[in-house]
């Protein structure tokens, strides 16, 4: 197979977009699709400030080391969840990949707060991925309202939305449905919130950090296994195989057919928020979710 830029040899094919790239040309690709989720969903321009969450995967450091080279003004953010056999190492994997770019990082140790997610999980009846991202999304939201951020990025792919868009779609959750897209503007409590690499599969973003040789975090979270978002993925990923190019049709049709009639359904009926009594953090139930299990913990 033939680069479809330039001619030389393949290495990387990609049916759904019916081509397929050599290494430089990959690159090529790769940024224009970052650039084209930037400007299509107007997420932030280079004058502003941009805090990026970084895991240490392959997907924020490939979205981190891509803002940084189209010259966006971006400060990582890692959030060291305390779980012994695996935050160690992704804490080292960011704060390296961070000084070998030169770029700014803060890291919040969970444990500090109170919050250690081994303890967090031992509380809570509630699967230990949902309480955990909810507690994540706190401290991304809550550093980047104290520090005058203008957005906060995500590594989020296109197998990552897709699955997610699909299961709120098979129980028609109207709450999340009227929320789910690429670029999600601040409001009240809340900073804007993007996910630059919508438009890239999870293979992509493999391709990209193979390629570039960047030194990743790969194991996966201890608590993670069987989740129901793998099963999810590999579903829509049979549908791409039959179908290729399904993924990101089924996504972009949603945001522009589908998605304002949620929204305009929720700010009908949604629930009010209010400033959580604890902390202010916007919230529909008194006490937010992460001061009860602070507050539980201590
Ligand atoms: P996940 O929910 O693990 O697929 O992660 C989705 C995105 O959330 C990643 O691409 C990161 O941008 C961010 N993220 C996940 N875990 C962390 C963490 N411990 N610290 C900072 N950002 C994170
Ligand atoms: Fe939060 Fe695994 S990363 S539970
Ligand atoms: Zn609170």
């Amino acid at each position: 197979m033939k680069c479809s830029r330039c001619g030389a040899v393949a290495q990387v094919a990609l049916p759904s977009h019916h081509s397929g790239f050599c290494p430089d040309c990959f690159r090529v690709f790769f940024s224009r699709q970052v650039e084209r989720a930037i400007h299509q969903h107007r997420m932030f321009s280079p004058q502003e400030r941009v805090l990026v969450a970084l895991s240490g995967g392959k997907d924020s450091l490939s979205l981190f080391r891509e803002l940084v080279l189209q010259g966006y003004d971006v400060t990582g953010l890692h959030i060291d969840l305390g779980i012994p056999e695996s935050s160690p190492p992704a804490r080292a994997k960011v704060e390296a990949f961070c000084a070998a770019l030169g770029a700014r990082l803060t890291v919040l140790d969970m444990t500090r707060e109170g919050l250690p997610i081994p303890q967090v999980k031992a509380s809570v009846t509630r699967p230990i991925c949902a309480v955990c991202g909810k507690i994540k999304r706190y401290f991304f939201n809550k550093f980047a309202m104290d520090n005058g951020f203008a957005a906060i990025c995500t590594g989020h792919n296109l197998d990552d939305e897709v699955g997610r868009l699909l299961a709120n779609t098979l129980r028609w959750d109207v709450a999340y449905l009227s929320d789910q897209g690429p670029s999600l503007p601040g409001r009240e409590g809340f900073v804007a919130k993007c996910r630059p690499l919508y438009r890239v599969s999870e293979y992509e973003t493999a391709a990209y950090a193979f390629l570039n040789g960047l030194d990743i975090h790969v194991a996966p979270c201890p608590y993670s296994k069987g989740a129901s978002f793998t099963r999810r993925k590999e579903l829509m990923n049979r549908l791409e195989i039959e179908s290729p190019g399904a993924k990101l049709q089924f996504y972009e049709s949603f945001l522009k057919n589908a998605r304002a009639h949620f929204e305009a359904a929720e700010a009908r009926g949604g629930a009010a928020l209010a400033p959580c009594r604890s902390c202010g953090y916007p919230t529909s139930a008194g006490v937010c979710t992460v001061c009860r299990i602070r507050e539980k913990l201590a």
